[in-house]
């Protein structure tokens, strides 16, 4: 299929669930406020792949965080959607495969991924739905 529908409804805080969109796994986060304060309160010029919370999210819908769970180095899966696993260095998703460390906007910070996690096409088909693709 060419889009993938994703309540959002029950992600609580913190919480991240796992989908497939295009046979790819895809990351649907709830962020925290401590999560959105710390992606807002870091200079975007200081970035590597220079991009916002704002720039990664939908307005009205910042705590909503939408990327492919594919590592931009060489196409791991990232840790830290799951319950317990490791988030890395800057609290967001960790690829163990050579130590790329996303923030909580999915972003580089360390490691050898060239650019940000993806944020696929989506938009909000209600409050509490939405649609990849
Ligand atoms: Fe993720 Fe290399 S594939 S760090």
């Amino acid at each position: 299929e060419s889009s993938t529908e994703v309540d959002v409804s029950a992600i609580e805080p913190g919480q991240a669930i796992k989908a497939v969109f295009r046979k790819q796994p895809l990351f649907v986060k709830r962020l925290t406020p401590a999560e959105i304060e710390a992606a807002n309160a870091t200079p975007t010029g200081s970035l590597r792949d220079a991009e916002s919370l704002a720039d990664r999210t939908k307005a009205g819908h910042e705590d909503i965080l939408v990327t492919m769970g594919v590592c931009t180095h060489l196409g791991c899966v990232p840790l830290g959607a799951a319950e317990g696993e490791l988030k890395g260095e800057y609290g967001g998703y960790f690829c163990p495969c050579h130590g790329s460390h996303y923030d909580t906007a999915g972003r580089i910070r360390k490691g050898p991924a060239p650019t940000n996690l993806e944020v696929p096409e989506y938009e909000f088909l209600s409050d509490t739905v939405i649609q990849v693709g």
